[in-house]
C-alpha cells in the first residue's frame, strides 16, 4: 500500500515550548514511520509578520531543526526542508490567489485573532494588515499540495487555515481538473495548552515552557506559576487556568491520569510540595531532549 504524506511546518521565529511538543510535535514523532513525512521551516512565512526583522527568522532556522532533532524526530525518516528552498511554492500561490476572495481571508477566525494581536505590526483594528499576512493561508495551501500532502499535524488554533486549504484544493480540482488530495489537519492531544500565567502559551506572551530549558529555569518559571488559593490538587474541567493546568504538564511529564495526580497529591499541604514534584518530573522529562539537542548546539553542521 501507498503511503500517506504528511507534512507540517513551523515558523522560525523562536524556540519551540512545550504547548508545540504536545500540539503537534508529539504527534509527528507518533506518525512518522506510518506516513512519508516532511517538515518544513516555513521562513517565508516567518517574513509576513517579521518583515521588519529578517535576521530573528534566519537566526531560528536552525532553532526550529534543532528542537525537532532534539525530540526524537529522526531524519533518516523524515525529510527537512526550507520553505525560501522551493520557489515552485511561491509560484503555486500567485495561482490560488486568484481562487480565494477577500472576505474569505478577512473573516478567517486564525487570520481574525492573529491581527487582532499584533495591534504593533497592523494597527489597533488591523487596518495596517500586509497583502502578505492577510494571505498567508494562500502560500500556505501550495506549502501543503506542492507535494500533494493529505496528513497535516497542526495545533488547533490552525484548523481554520488548514480548512482554507482544502476549500483551495476543492475549488482548483472542480474548475480545472482533479489535480490534488484534499488535505486533513489532524490536532494532537492537548490542542490548547495554557501558558504559566493561564492564558494560552505562547512566545509572544512571555509564559511558555521551552524545550530547552535548563532546570534552573524550570524551577524559576513553576514557582512563580499560577495557582489556585485552595492548596488542592485537584483537576477542575472548567477552570484550567490554575493548578489543573500545572497538572496537565504534570501529565505531560508523567504520563499518569488526572485521578492518579490528585491520589499522589492529596495529603499536602501547599502547593509548594506539588510545585517542587513537578520541577523534577519536568526536569527529568525534558532532560533528555536538552541532551539531544546539545549535540547539534556543539555540532551545528549537523544540521
Ligand atoms: N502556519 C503554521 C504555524 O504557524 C506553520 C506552517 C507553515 C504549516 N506551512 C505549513 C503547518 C504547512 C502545516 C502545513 O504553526
Amino acid at each position: 500500500m501507498k503511503k500517506k504524506i504528511l507534512l507540517t511546518g513551523d515558523r522560525p521565529t523562536g524556540r519551540l515550548h512545550l504547548g508545540h511538543y504536545v500540539g503537534s510535535l508529539k504527534r509527528r514523532i507518533d506518525m512518522m514511520t506510518e506516513h512519508e513525512s516532511y517538515i518544513m521551516v516555513a521562513d517565508v512565512q516567518a517574513l509576513t509578520d517579521n518583515f521588519d526583522n529578517p535576521q530573528k527568522v534566519r537566526d531560528h532556522v536552525f532553532e526550529v531543526v534543532a528542537d525537532n532533532l532534539a525530540t526524537g524526530i529522526d531524519p533518516k525518516k523524515v525529510t527537512y526542508f526550507i520553505q525560501s528552498q522551493i520557489p515552485q511554492i511561491a509560484e503555486l500561490t500567485v495561482f490560488y490567489s486568484n481562487l480565494v476572495t477577500i472576505a474569505e481571508l478577512k473573516r478567517n477566525p486564525t487570520i481574525k485573532s492573529e491581527i487582532a494581536e499584533k495591534t504593533k505590526l497592523f494597527g489597533q483594528n488591523g487596518e495596517s494588515v500586509t497583502f502578505g499576512f492577510l494571505g498567508y493561508p494562500i502560500s500556505q495551501a501550495a506549502d501543503i499540495t506542492f507535494l500533494n500532502a493529505e496528513i497535516i499535524p497542526v495545533g488547533e488554533d490552525q484548523k481554520p487555515v488548514v480548512e482554507l486549504s482544502r476549500d483551495i484544493v476543492r475549488k482548483f480540482n472542480k474548475l480545472y481538473g482533479k489535480t490534488f488530495t484534499i488535505p486533513k489537519a489532524v490536532v494532537g492531544e492537548i490542542p490548547r495548552l495554557l501558558g504559566l500565567d493561564g492564558k494560552k502559551m505562547s512566545k509572544s506572551l512571555n509564559n511558555a515552557i521551552y524545550l530547552s530549558d535548563t532546570k534552573e529555569i524550570i524551577t524559576k518559571k513553576i514557582k512563580k506559576a499560577v495557582t489556585d488559593s485552595e492548596n488542592k490538587v485537584i483537576f477542575d474541567p472548567k477552570n484550567k487556568s490554575g493548578v489543573s493546568n500545572l497538572m496537565t504538564y504534570y501529565q505531560i511529564a508523567t504520563n499518569k491520569s488526572y485521578k492518579e495526580i490528585e491520589e499522589e497529591f492529596k495529603n499536602i499541604t501547599y502547593y509548594i510540595e506539588f510545585k517542587e514534584k513537578l520541577i523534577e518530573e519536568l526536569d527529568a522529562f525534558l532532560s533528555p531532549i536538552r541532551e539531544r539537542r546539545k549535540v547539534f548546539e556543539e555540532n551545528p553542521q549537523i544540521i
